[in-house]
């Protein structure tokens, strides 16, 4: 049974909380205390699976409580607890907490939230993506430019300013603004700066793009992998994912969080190819002979693939969890917990419609795990190849 632990410092939202989730009490070991103090009194009895915690408390604030968890147990999942929906931003970038939930939100929300969270987790923990991970030399770090532009946004710095900190870095502003200008981008005037980016784009998409940027530059893959090519690929499956989300009138976090998501969803074979440039040759190798998809090869040379690999690394970046899931799972979406639209469910649809219009195939021929998809709630239809024509073109 799951050990989870609600903490709040006011005891109608305990008491609310107790009564909402009463009926999963048979599935779930539910623990409700008022301070972080006692939280982590608790934990040093038990460990728990998952800590939900208030943001705002005296004493020790959620962020304080949830980063010392993060330190002292890392394998429990944090999910912060807010009313603030600012807040969001502000735990992203410090890395605490695997998702967020906000007040007031419902028994089946709060549910589904755990339930992913914990398939996320225990994919993560797998013994040969453990030994496959601790072989590898070091794992990129995530760039400090990334941290820089993510705490300009927490103290509400000006567009200029943030604009500033990412043009310092030339070459990657560069990388930044070709991609931006690409017609596939669908903008319909020049943009100059990284500044200009932000104001027209938002910032989720330029720091996706700057953190994407920065890491495709700093890994040396050597001759195996060609990396302008999974660049190319990866923005404009960014590009179409959003795009996707958005067709799907989902709202503008979602859209955003599936831009990211199809920029980032591939970082994984960046990693296996730079640590293990000779054996993923032969991934290639295997690919190119046998047609068969790229996971496929990487499973029968690594005993894992892309995907598992990327979500760790993203994972270990302290990445929004819905971001490490569209990772997770691009290739095999129903293995995610989730049941609407997400991140997931675009970048999945994304990918494979690229791959389709690259093939020439058309809706007849295309297999899409309509299982999935009717799970939730889509169909397959013309409109998604007009518009994957469009930004692959
Ligand atoms: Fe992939
Ligand atoms: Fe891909």
């Amino acid at each position: 049974m799951k050990r989870i632990l609600f903490v709040d410092d006011e005891p109608m939202v305990l008491t609310g909380l107790r009564r909402m989730l009463r009926g999963l009490r048979n599935e779930w070991d539910m623990t409700f205390l008022p301070s972080g103090e006692a939280a982590l009194g608790e934990l040093e009895d038990s460990p728990c699976d998952v800590i939900v915690s208030d943001m705002r408390m005296p004493g020790m604030d959620g962020v304080q409580l949830l980063t010392k968890i993060k330190k002292s147990h890392p394998n429990t999942v944090r999910i912060a607890l807010s009313g603030h929906a600012d807040m969001e931003m502000v735990l992203e970038c410090i890395g605490a907490t695997h998702q967020y939930l906000a007040k007031p939100c419902d028994a089946e929300t709060v549910k589904a939230t755990i339930d992913r969270a914990c398939t996320l987790r225990d994919l993560l923990n797998d013994e040969t993506l453990q030994s496959l991970v601790t072989e590898m030399g070091s794992l990129p770090s995530l760039p400090t430019l990334y941290t820089e532009v993510m705490e300009a946004v927490r103290d509400e710095k000006p567009l200029t300013d943030i604009g500033e900190i990412i043009g310092k870095d030339v070459a990657m502003t560069a990388k930044v603004l070709k991609v931006v200008n690409s017609a596939f981008f669908g903008l319909s005037r020049h943009v100059e700066s990284p500044a200009q980016a932000a104001a027209i784009l938002g910032i989720d998409a330029v720091r996706s793009l700057v953190l994407s940027a920065k890491v495709f530059s700093s890994v040396d893959t050597g001759a195996a992998l060609d990396i302008e090519q999974l660049w190319d690929h990866s923005a404009r499956v960014a590009a179409l994912a959003k795009a996707l989300a958005k067709d799907n009138g989902q709202p503008r976090k979602i859209i955003d969080y599936s831009q990211m998501a199809g920029m980032l969803h591939d970082i994984g074979r960046l990693v296996l190819a730079s640590q293990f440039d000779d054996k993923y040759a032969q991934v290639l190798q295997l690919e190119k002979d046998s047609g068969r998809p790229n996971w496929e090869c990487e499973n029968e040379v690594f005993g894992q693939t892309h995907n598992e690999v990327g979500a760790y690394l993203l994972g270990l970046w302290g990445l929004p969890n819905p971001i490490v899931e569209a990772a997770a799972f691009h290739h095999a979406p129903a293995r995610g917990a989730g049941e609407t639209f997400s991140p997931l469910t675009a970048v999945y649809l994304a990918n494979e419609l690229s791959h389709a219009v690259r093939a020439r195939t058309g809706l007849e021929d295309t297999s899409f795990d309509t299982e999935y998809l009717e799970r939730v709630g889509l169909k397959p239809c013309q409109r998604w190849f007009d518009q994957a024509q469009e930004i692959m073109g």
